[in-house]
């Protein structure tokens, strides 16, 4: 077996702070030590604890810096990676003119394949270490981001889009050949190394009842793949369901009976959800990827967060970029526009709660609890080296911040607050997958 050491200021999250006293869910080691035993987390602690214990291990030096768990991307659209900040339209307008058009290219598998790339890459730069990504219909598009994610050894959740109505030919499958496209890819692809398949219907307006259906008997015959998909994001496309399924309670019930509502169901959005849905959510364990700069970007809406995380309904939470309505594919970025979503509706998000979504919080949405998410034994080692002094301005606003000057909490919740305000891809000085560097950026 092979022992790895890291040398640095620690941060991770061991219990939810939207329930619990922040002191018990968050652990912060100033001078701390992690080793990494065969990609997983052995132990983590004070350096000067386990100093003599692993005195033979090889330590890189990372003691300037904050190394936090890996970033986790609830939703987050590969195919529209190149159509990022397209110009002017809300929801069902953006869609037809700029998203359709740009997902119509990736029949071609090559041209799929060469995006995955670009988008991983990304992905990684950024510190994002696992996704629950949206493919595009074609089976192809699908196929080239697993083979490309599992290339990296990359925990990746993905799924081929499921879309037979109310869209251009050129992007529809039908209730059939979703299906037997959809069994192929998930026997191909699913527990493949790290990946793990998500039936994946765009959402109610482009899916048949017929095809949610099917979406539904693929849950059942295959009861541990997720279920991905959106939901309560639009006043418009709302409007458009009440219209279309006159005979359900609403857009959260049109998925419940076609038996896509549960444990392993992550639904994106949800800005205009009605006390019932959330009640629902909270009943079946079900989860939110809350995509903060998508739902600015298209006019859709600010999210509930204090509902969603109220002591009554408690859902499962995680940040989503939501790329390419999303604006950035920075998790930094995303947890400063979640901060800025709660104080335009004069709610909170304490740094420590915004640090929770973006890790261990983003991994129970996805029940990956017991694989990522913080430091604890066993766990994948995916983390993030960051640098909060990464900027001019940054160097200046979070001078506790170094070496030789161990920070108290209350430190550390603010120069995490700096960082996440202004953070970006610069802030992030490396990223590690199963305890090997694959981005090196300063
Ligand atoms: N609803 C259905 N498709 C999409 C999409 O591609 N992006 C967003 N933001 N919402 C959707
Ligand atoms: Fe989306």
């Amino acid at each position: 077996s092979t022992l790895q050491g890291f040398r640095a200021s620690f941060l991770d999250a061991i219990a939810d702070p939207f329930y619990m006293p922040e002191s018990e869910c968050i652990r912060y080691f100033g001078d701390g030590l992690l080793i990494v035993e065969d990609g997983k987390v052995k132990e983590i602690g004070n350096y000067a604890d386990l100093q003599a214990k692993y005195a033979e291990v090889d330590i890189a030096d990372y003691r300037d810096r904050l190394i936090v768990s890996g970033f986790i991307d609830t939703h987050i659209h590969f195919p529209q990676t190149e159509m990022i900040a397209s110009y002017g339209e809300q929801l069902l307008e953006w869609l037809s003119t700029y998203t359709f058009p740009t997902e119509r290219k990736f029949s071609d598998r090559q041209y799929a394949a060469d995006i995955a790339e670009i988008f991983l890459d990304e992905l990684l730069r950024n510190g994002t270490t696992t996704a629950l990504v949206f493919t595009t219909v074609f089976p192809q598009s699908t196929d080239a981001f697993f083979e490309a994610a599992q290339r990296r050894n990359l925990r990746m959740i993905a799924g081929k889009v499921l879309m037979d109505c109310h869209a251009p030919d050129y992007l529809t499958d039908t209730a059939t050949s979703s299906y037997t496209e959809t069994k192929q890819l998930i026997e191909k692809w699913h527990k493949c190394d790290r990946l793990l398949y998500a039936v994946t219907p765009r959402f109610a307006v482009t899916s048949s009842s017929e095809q949610l259906s099917v979406a539904g008997r693929l849950l059942q015959e295959f009861p541990d793949v997720y279920l991905h998909t959106h939901l309560s994001e639009n006043v418009k496309e709302v409007a458009y369901i009440a219209e279309a399924f006159p005979e359900s309670k609403g857009y959260l019930d049109v998925y419940d009976q076609a038996g896509l509502v549960g444990e392993r169901s992550i639904f994106a959005h949800g800005v205009q959800l009605t006390d019932q849905e959330f009640a629902r959510l909270a009943e079946t364990k079900s989860a939110i990827a809350f995509c903060p700069t998508s739902n600015m970007f298209l006019g859709s809406g600010l999210f509930k967060i204090e509902k969603a995380k109220s002591v009554e309904t408690p859902i499962k939470v995680g940040l989503g970029t939501d790329v390419g309505a999303g604006t950035s594919f920075s998790i930094l970025r995303t947890a400063c526009a979640a901060y800025q979503v709660a104080q335009l509706r004069s709610q909170k998000l304490s740094p420590f709660q915004a640090l929770f979504l973006a890790t261990l919080g983003g991994a129970r949405a996805l029940c990956l609890e017991d694989q990522l998410g913080n430091f604890e034994t066993g766990k994948e080692a995916d983390f993030v080296v960051l640098n909060p002094r990464s900027t001019a301005i940054m160097a200046l606003r979070n001078q506790l911040f170094n070496s030789n000057h161990p920070l108290t909490l209350p430190e550390v919740a603010d120069q995490l607050f700096a960082t996440l305000i202004m953070g970006d891809d610069r802030a992030i000085a490396a990223t590690y997958i199963m305890g090997e560097l694959v981005k090196f950026n300063q």
